[in-house]
């Protein structure tokens, strides 16, 4: 995720700056930037890579002010490469900007803007441009005025900060849906998107709420609301040590990973609907889609190829697309496809789901598509990764970074990339009305809320947790859409504790696996409301006659039975539909398996023999 620190009022402010940012090179980022502010101009410097590149920069390029702010980026929006690296200014280089989060509506913004030129791919650029024409219409240039004025028109999610020529010595911050710190000590104003930034300078800080706008000077921090009402931040004294701040608090990376995910969701979902100029129904689109939509439309047939955790993802894949899309797939081990013959040609479409588009695995499987003429979709967390690039279309999942190795909140990004793929490929080939797929969309945006419930069951995870820590072997099973969580639940489980665990489909357990299970194994069942919930409580009463102890995941309002024949019943709210519920019935396995990793005192961010990205083969 993208790092920000502003600060005003210290004749070090770059060197200031620079730590802040090394602060916060945890979150991972493809490119840094810095700008400063006087009365006569703006100076910025930025370069793609690591922080090492924009020192050296700097180092050429010597840059002198008590104001300025810096950002590390994480591309969501153009490639990861010098011009889109951020701060952004106005064509006039009066305003600069960094920005955290995605604008939704940044291209009906620069066409508000008429005919100007863009240095930059990036979404951020437009706020520095009309925050530029703001002031431009002012008889006595206000910085502050102008930002409240564009923070009116912006729709998305955004820590946002600005400094002008105008106002040298002022720093203007917005925030909504992307976290947000402000803090002032000893005539020094500061800002920074995660406290981590600030921990050598101040631990009293402010975190900004939604839609609150903050003046920072030299003399202190005004927080107010879009029209200028004096209004209250959340203060907070910061006691925790650096390590605990990189985590914001938690843990483990994989903790704060998982509880990433209502925002992780979110962002995927953000931006995805286009309304045509001539007032046609909006469509539904993907990030950098380069496949025609005709050509896409005549695809008879669909490889989903991808490794681990991505590949499960794409098991929910396959029952979206057949479902709305009503074209045949197969979801194939990435490594397995590369190796045999499989009959691809022009109309079949290959998705390739990688978090970290690097995995070579995938990579050389897309390509073995490609080489027949497929097309490829890239379905991938990282932008600008080999997998993106060599992609005739992408869609991001906008999680953000994450540093775990066990795949979290890239996996509930990618089912939500999975279904958003299904609906598209229903649009290319007609097979929805587009209210269908708008509403279907709508009801998606319900998930981040449910998300949040669900992860309120984390106490009753911990304690369940503390009862099997010791079980050495969990038998996972499932239908349909549980299908592929109880196999996410197992390899999360192998993972990071190293229990044997095993997943299988619920309805194959009498043709051999019923056999494993004796006195005191325990059983993960998958049994959300949906149209195999019945199947799966007969085999959960199978399991138990066997003795097992069973663990069973079940939703709000269908959970009687369950509670009949299951010894413990996690109960989830009701998702906006049965595809989604699966985002949903990961979560408990994944705070299962995080809990039982801790309480057994394993590695749990790294665990052993696992490296996060698989680039050898
Ligand atoms: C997940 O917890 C794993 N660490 C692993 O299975 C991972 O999903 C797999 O290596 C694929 O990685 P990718 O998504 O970056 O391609």
């Amino acid at each position: 995720m993208c790092g920000i620190i502003g600060v005003t009022g210290r004749s070090d402010a770059v060197e200031c700056i620079l730590g802040g940012l090394k602060r916060l090179e945890y979150r991972g980022y493809d490119s840094a930037g810095v700008v400063t502010a006087d009365a006569n101009d703006l100076d910025v410097v930025k370069r793609a890579g690591k922080l090492e590149n924009l020192v050296r920069a700097l180092d050429d390029n010597p840059l002198a002010s008590q104001v300025g702010i810096g950002h590390t980026r994480w591309a969501t929006h153009g490639e990861p490469n010098d011009r889109n690296a951020h701060p952004h200014t106005d064509p006039s280089g009066r305003v600069a900007v960094v920005h955290n989060g995605i604008l939704e509506n940044y291209q009906e913004l620069k066409a508000s803007l008429g005919d100007v030129r863009f240095a930059s791919d990036t979404d951020s650029e437009v706020a520095a441009h009309l925050a530029a024409r703001e002031l431009e219409r002012m008889d006595e240039p206000d910085l502050l005025l102008a930002v409240r004025r564009v923070v009116a028109q912006l729709r998305g999610a955004y820590s946002i900060c600005f400094v002008a020529v105008d106002d040298p010595d002022t720093i203007v911050v917005a925030k909504h849906e992307a976290p947000l710190i402000v803090a002032h000590a000893d005539g020094v104003g500061y800002c920074a998107s995660d406290v981590a930034a600030l921990i050598d300078h101040t631990r009293d800080v402010a975190a900004l709420l939604d839609g609150q706008i903050a003046r920072i000077t030299p003399d202190g921090v005004d927080v107010m609301d879009v029209d200028g009402t004096p209004v209250e931040p959340h203060r907070f004294h910061v006691d925790w040590d650096l390590d605990a701040a990189e985590k914001q608090g938690y843990d483990h990376f994989m903790l704060k990973e998982i509880h990433e995910q209502p925002q992780a969701v979110a962002d995927t979902l953000l931006d995805r609907l286009n309304a045509p100029p001539d007032g046609g129904p909006a469509r539904l689109h993907l990030d950098e889609m380069r496949i025609d939509e005709h050509e896409l439309a005549r695809i008879d047939k669909v490889f989903i190829l991808a490794c681990g955790t991505s590949l499960h993802a794409g098991m929910i894949g396959k029952l979206a697309i057949e479902h709305w899309a009503g074209i045949p797939v197969d979801v194939e081990v990435a490594s397995e496809f590369r190796y045999r013959d499989p009959i691809v040609d022009p109309h079949t479409l290959v998705i390739a789901i990688s978090q970290s588009g690097e995995t070579i695995d995938t990579i050389a499987a897309a390509s073995h598509g490609r080489d027949q003429r497929a097309p490829v979709i890239a379905l991938c967390n990282v932008v600008g990764s080999t997998l993106a690039r060599e992609a005739d279309g992408v869609l991001y999942t906008h999680a953000g970074p994450e540093i775990a190795v066990a795949s979290t909140k890239a996996f509930t990004t990618q089912i939500v990339g999975c279904l958003l793929i299904g609906l598209y490929l229903a649009q290319v080939r007609g097979r929805m009305y587009a209210s269908e797929t708008e509403d279907i969309l709508t009801r998606l945006q319900q998930i981040p809320a449910a998300i949040e419930q669900t992860l309120l069951l984390d106490g009753e995870v911990r304690e369940l947790a503390e009862r099997y820590q010791d079980t050495n072997y969990t038998m996972f099973i499932g239908r349909h859409a549980g299908l592929p969580i109880a196999m996410e639940g197992a390899l999360k489980l192998k993972e990071i504790s190293y229990l044997h665990a095993e997943a299988f489909p619920a309805g194959e357990m009498k043709h051999g696996p019923i056999a494993l299970i004796e006195p005191g194994s325990l059983v993960v069942a998958l049994a959300p409301a949906g149209h195999v919930f019945g199947k799966m409580v007969s085999n959960i009463q199978e399991v138990r006659a066997r003795g097992a102890s069973v663990l069973a995941i079940g939703t709000d309002g269908s959970t009687a039975d369950l509670k009949e024949h299951a010894h413990h019943v996690l109960t989830l709210p009701e998702p906006p539909n049965e595809l989604a519920g699966s985002v949903l019935s990961v979560i408990p396995l994944q705070l299962f398996s995080y809990h039982i990793a801790t309480l057994r005192g394993e590695d749990v961010d790294q665990p052993r023999n696992l490296a996060k990205t698989v680039t050898v083969e």
